[in-house]
């Protein structure tokens, strides 16, 4: 276990390895894709200090790269005084334990899987964000625990550690400590399930609150780094933690926006997203993503200056379809202009299914106002014109559709408040026992 608990002093020093499949196509280049993993490994607080790679025809199925390779890569830990090996791809358990066998036991052998788990963890704020991430971390260690890993209980620090629940270790007859390991965090795992649904319970009855009141929400999606923070604050005036880090913003934050009509909407920010997103991940972060599923509309955030702009799109867009996002109409807002200047922007062949597009530069507040405007317009263009019959006693409903929706007519009749309104669909669902 401890080979999983990354050392975040700063001095540790890692050491990258990518891999070409010749029957592959990913998404980004492998040098883009390592240039991407040096960025995880400093985020994480590690020093890389150097990489290498390979082109094969097929994965090794015992050490994943080559057996030359490995050597090579032994010679240059040693050359280094890199401790750590980072792989750009996930490993399955058996290349994790080849390679741990081959490289020696004062080398950890790391993947981008278990990297962007530390990160997630470094960086979870809420109690939901932390049960979610320790959930995704030890869902990932189950199937890769081996014998070498000792006790839960000496692990130093770590989930496991914090939890309690494992570590215990009291061998049954005829178990090894490895089953006695294996079954500890099983038992943490269904304690993890348990305490998220109560967490989430909670927070669900805050969504619906927020939601009967009928205030729509703009959910901000995007790449991470793509600035999805940097718009928040832009759109709001408010001091939000931004740092130039991955993975900043790792729990919902949503905050009130008004608008120029006078109405005001809810936005919220989520989880940035990258490419190869470890599965135990988004399974974890799914109900966190449920913030994106109902929102009535989406800012697809894109960092325009960066050079795999197109990729990342894809990739964030491949993601969406992951966690099942329903048709929400989407805007897809080209930041850091500033960095792109006058060029024009690039094309992003799938520009149709966005009902807008808005070019912004959330750091030095240009194209904000426009980007209000736009929310605006996409608000109303999928409003419906209902005719609501509301009591007197719901003042509450009538003062908060003022708020969020247009009001075309209001007339005081016997039976109550009658309402000529735009409604956004979802409202219209929510409404439908008012109706006329
Ligand atoms: P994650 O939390 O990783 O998902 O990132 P994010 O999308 O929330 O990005 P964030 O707002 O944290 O910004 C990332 C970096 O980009 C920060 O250093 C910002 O200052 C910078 N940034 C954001 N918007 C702009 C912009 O319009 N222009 C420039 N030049 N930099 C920007």
């Amino acid at each position: 276990m401890e080979h999983y608990q990354i050392n975040n002093s700063g001095d540790e020093r890692a050491f990258l390895v990518g891999v070409d499949v010749w029957s592959s196509r990913p998404l980004l280049s492998l040098e883009d894709s390592l240039r991407e993993l040096s960025l995880l490994a400093t985020t994480a607080g590690m020093v890389v200090v150097g990489q290498t790679t390979q082109h094969m025809q097929r994965i090794d199925p015992n050490t994943f790269i080559g057996s030359g390779k490995v050597e090579e890569v032994r010679d240059a830990l040693d050359d280094m005084g890199a401790k750590v090996v980072i792989f750009d791809d996930e490993l399955s358990p058996r290349h994790q334990r080849e390679l741990e066998k081959v490289l020696g036991d004062d080398v950890r052998v790391l993947d981008r899987s278990a990297l962007i788990l530390d990160i997630f963890a470094q960086h979870a704020r809420t109690r939901e964000g932390a049960l979610q991430v320790e959930l995704a971390q030890y869902e990932y260690r189950l199937p890769r625990l081996t014998r070498q890993w000792t006790h839960l209980a000496r692990q130093a620090g770590g989930g496991a550690a914090r939890g309690g629940a494992a570590g215990v270790g009291l061998r049954g007859p005829g178990e090894t400590q490895l089953e006695v390991d294996r079954r500890d965090i099983r038992r943490r795992i269904a304690k993890l399930k348990d305490e998220l649904q109560r967490v989430r319970q909670h927070r669900s009855q805050h969504r619906q609150q927020r939601s009967r009141a009928g205030v729509p929400v703009v959910a901000l999606v995007g790449y991470t780094n793509a600035g999805k923070s940097t718009l928040l604050k832009a759109l709001t005036g408010d001091d939000i933690y931004i740092a130039d880090q991955l993975f900043a913003t790792l729990d919902p934050l949503s905050r009130r926006v008004d608008m120029p009509n006078g109405r005001h909407v809810v936005v919220t920010d989520t989880v940035g997203f990258i490419q190869k997103l470890p599965t135990t991940l988004i399974a974890a972060f799914r109900a966190t993503l449920e913030e994106i599923i109902e929102a009535d509309v989406l800012l697809h955030v894109v960092d325009t200056s960066h050079p795999n702009v197109l990729q990342q799109i894809e990739t964030v867009e491949d993601t969406l379809a992951e966690i099942d996002v329903p048709p929400i109409p989407r805007i897809l807002v080209w930041n850091k202009m500033d960095l792109w200047g006058d060029r024009p922007l690039p094309v992003y062949a799938g520009s149709s299914d966005y009902s807008a597009e808005v070019a912004t530069s959330a750091r030095e507040m240009i194209g904000v106002a426009q980007l209000l405007s736009v929310i605006e317009t996409t608000l109303d263009e999928c409003a419906v014109r209902v005719k609501l019959l509301l009591p007197y006693q719901r003042g509450d409903l009538i003062s908060s559709l003022h708020e969020s929706v247009t009001v075309e007519s209001q007339e005081h009749t016997e039976d109550g408040v009658l309402l000529t309104v735009q409604l956004p669909p979802f409202l219209v669902e929510r409404f439908k026992q008012y109706r006329v």
